[in-house]
């Protein structure tokens, strides 16, 4: 017998960075997605194989590898810890083999990690035949992830076990949002690949350079995810659109845009995105062009000839799912 979950990545629509300082960032699951499957094994050690080149066994500890030495165990911690902290939360001491499948690209801000703790945890909960609700999921997520990166807000994990869209705020944590659209967009990945605790620390050092001005820019991001959301129950798209580019226009005053992404935002506008920014951290990674979907093709050409990749995507309403088979 197997168990599979499913979870979805994620893109931020607006709102990353001023989210640290308290407005709120509007989140989004995107149709791609990462897939995890368990099974028994006869010992207790926790074999894992990843289709990024990477296969190994935990004991304890203990990491022997079997394919791709260097970087492994880096890799494929996190799923291992995060399928122990389920079964420790349920006390068992057995072994697992876990595969995982992602079409989710990594460190680029597409919530890949997240996923990826999400549907593990899952996958592990439905192997033991436990029915863990989406909030279950969620904290045992954000607990195994706590392990691997310093503070994180738990949005990733929330969005992936959710799906569809979240609005996010330190003080209310997430609230689920019920939008009519389908928020067409072209992704465009500059395969640079960026640390976003150094991109936060930057941002925080202008803040104490620039109390003011900073401060004032933190409040017209306040009043942008407000209208955003606006934006988004009567489903205005040059609306949507106008406020993501105005939203990129506050990320690159605080210095966290790239030559790269630029490149990609202005090509993605000139060709008939009705709006672009960088999405996520930033200084590389990402960026998200909101492309009525007659214009996608010349949208993807054009970021492709600007240097990125274009991934074509859609909010997913699906959050996680796990299911039993042969
Ligand atoms: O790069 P990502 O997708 O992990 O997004 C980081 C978002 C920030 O607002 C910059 C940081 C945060 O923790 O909210």
């Amino acid at each position: 017998m197997k168990a599979t979950a499913t979870a979805p990545g994620k893109t931020i629509l607006v709102g990353e960075h001023f989210v640290v300082y308290g407005e709120a960032a509007i989140v989004m699951a995107i149709n791609r997605h990462v897939q995890v499957t368990v099974e028994g094994r006869q010992n207790r050690a926790l074999y894992i194989s990843s289709d990024l080149g990477f296969s190994g066994t935990f004991v304890e500890d203990k990491y022997t590898a079997e394919t791709g030495y260097v970087g492994g165990e880096k890799v494929l911690k996190p799923i291992k810890i995060s399928a122990q902290t389920v079964l420790n939360a349920f006390e068992k001491k057995i072994g697992l083999n876990i595969s995982v499948h992602s079409s989710i690209p990594m460190a680029v801000g597409l919530g890949s990690s997240g996923a990826l703790a999400v549907a593990t945890v899952a996958a592990v909960g439905k192997f033991l035949g436990r029915e863990l609700s989406a909030d279950k999921i969620v904290s045992l997520s954000t607990e195994a992830e706590k392990v691997v990166h310093i503070n994180p807000s738990g949005i990733d994990q929330a969005i992936s076990t959710y799906g569809g869209v979240i609005v996010y705020k330190k003080e209310e944590g997430i609230t689920r949002l019920k939008t009519a659209s389908a928020i067409p967009l072209v992704i465009g990945n500059t395969g640079i690949q960026r640390n976003t605790g150094i991109l936060v620390d930057n941002v925080r050092m202008k803040r104490s350079r620039f109390p003011e001005i900073m401060n004032l820019m933190n409040s017209a991001a306040k009043h942008l995810s407000r209208q955003f959301i606006e934006a988004l129950k009567s489903d205005a798209l040059n609306s949507l659109g106008e406020l993501m580019d105005i939203n990129q226009g506050l990320l690159m005053a605080i210095g966290v845009s790239h030559e790269a992404l630029d490149r990609l935002v202005y090509a993605a506008r000139a060709s008939g995105a009705v709006g672009a920014k960088l999405t996520g951290a930033g200084g590389g990674g990402c960026m998200i062009a909101l492309t009525p979907l007659d214009q996608r093709e010349r949208v993807s050409e054009a970021i492709r000839s600007a240097g990125g990749t274009p991934i074509i995507a859609k909010k997913a309403d699906k959050g996680v799912h796990s299911w039993i088979h042969e």
